[in-house]
């Protein structure tokens, strides 16, 4: 559930109508909900609080610094995937022993200042990284304690560009090859080894997927155990599926714990989990203004104001994303949310975006109300995925992201200017 309401035929972000932050700050615009993001945030921290599960926020969705602080505030802890996003979740104020460090590619700088930063654990995907690691932190006089991430071997049943935790991907090892890893790094002199790590793939809609990855990884800590190993957690990652088709697409985050948390309950290791998505996906849209309206063959194009360098997965991933104007009519259903309840009068559209590509689209062949220039069109469950992968391609200057709580906004990351484009180039 979220904060994103049509009140007297009128799209409102809590107490404010849409139509007002697109009129004082202007289109493309991200639009995030405070009260959404704490109470999805919370929704997992309860579903798993019988583990005691610790949650760190996947920065790599929505890494603004403003929303970092909220959910830093509120006990929350971080997946980094960078310098970058290690900066932001110190910068925001991130309990470094509360932040695991992931990816397939850390390099040497990043992990000296994952390092120095005191963080939790690194969560290792090869051979060669961990004895990367333990050279780094040989070198800084430190100890350092990481997980293996492991390839369950699962089909999470999402996009092929999203699948992570089969055979056949780059990320972690097999997990008939881990013990062996573990093995031959028993005894590193500033390394220790001493979690698994899973993550098998983003949007994940059933549970079973998880159960399954789970279950294999419980039996493998088990025969780490039996083999003198101490293991002392289990990061089980992220990928909770949202709606983004209807309200009823995805599970809440209590039904994947009702038959996750009696499978790692009463284990003698700690549980993390990494959420990005399900926290940030539906805490936030992004507005954008009807520019041009044209016709091309039997084809109908509503042009708008923002492009896929503002939102790129409807093109990168054929993802669906709600679209609906922000002022409706009597007859509309109000953002419903649903591919099947247009008004009788629909028009079936592509809606585009002013960017030199064919794959500038945000939605082909959808049933919309009629629309005309200067109507304001809301992108839904753009939170996750939505602003991070924001580009400057054609250079379009970004937009900028507002946050919203109860009848206040603040915006929490200006608009880019035409300045802003060139700035790195003249040194
Ligand atoms: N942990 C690891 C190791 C990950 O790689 C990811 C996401 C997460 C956690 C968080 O997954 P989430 O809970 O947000 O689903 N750009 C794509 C999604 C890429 C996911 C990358 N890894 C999209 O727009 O659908």
């Amino acid at each position: 559930m979220d904060f994103f309401n049509y009140r007297n035929n009128e799209l409102y972000c809590e107490d404010i109508p849409a139509a007002r932050i697109a009129a004082e700050v202007g289109t493309p615009v991200y639009v995030y909900s405070k009260a959404t993001f704490l109470r999805h945030y919370h929704q997992v921290a309860d579903a798993f609080a019988p583990l005691g599960a610790t949650i760190c926020y996947s920065i790599k969705c929505c890494g603004n610094v403003n929303i970092l602080k909220m959910l830093a505030r509120e006990g929350c802890g971080f997946d980094v995937t960078s310098a970058g996003e290690l900066f932001r979740a110190l910068r925001a104020g991130g309990d470094p022993k509360k932040i695991i460090f992931a990816g397939v590619g850390k390099n040497d700088d990043e992990i000296a200042a994952g390092i120095n930063a005191g963080i939790a654990a690194f969560n290792c995907e090869s051979e060669a990284e961990i004895e990367n690691i333990d050279r780094i932190a040989g070198a800084l006089g430190k100890t350092v304690v990481g997980a293996l991430r492991v390839n369950p071997d699962v089909d999470p049943k999402t996009h092929a560009k999203t699948t992570t935790g089969k055979k056949e991907s780059k990320f972690g090892v097999d997990i008939d090859r881990a013990e062996r890893v573990f093995e031959r790094y028993r005894s590193l002199a500033h390394f220790r080894l001493a979690g698994v790590h899973t993550h098998i793939g983003s949007p994940v809609l059933e549970v079973q997927p998880y159960v399954e990855a789970a279950q294999k990884v419980i039996d493998l800590i088990d025969r780490l155990t039996a083999r003198g190993h101490k293991i002392e957690w289990f990061d089980v990652g992220g990928g909770f599926g949202v709606n983004y088709t209807s309200l009823t697409q995805a599970k809440p985050v209590s039904e994947h714990a009702k038959l996750l948390v009696p499978l790692l309950k009463n284990k003698p290791y700690k549980i993390a989990f990494e959420p990005g998505r399900y926290i940030a996906g539906n805490a936030g849209i992004m507005l954008t203004r009807v520019q041009y309206r044209k016709t091309g063959g039997s084809k109908h194009f509503v042009i708008v104001d923002a492009g896929m360098n503002d939102l790129i997965r409807p093109t990168l991933y054929e993802a669906y994303h709600h679209i609906w104007p922000a002022k409706i009519r009597d007859i509309d259903t109000p953002g419903s949310r649903t591919k099947d309840a247009p008004p009788a009068d629909a028009e079936v559209v592509d809606i585009v975006g002013p960017v030199c590509e064919t794959g500038d689209y945000f939605a082909l062949d959808r049933r919309l109300p009629p629309t005309q220039r200067g109507d304001l069109l809301a992108v839904f469950t753009a939170g996750a995925y939505g602003f991070a992968m924001a580009s400057n391609y054609n250079n379009r200057p970004r937009p900028p992201e507002v946050l919203v709580g109860g009848s206040t906004y603040t915006v929490i990351r200006k608009r880019e200017t035409l300045e802003d484009l060139v700035r790195p180039e003249e040194a």
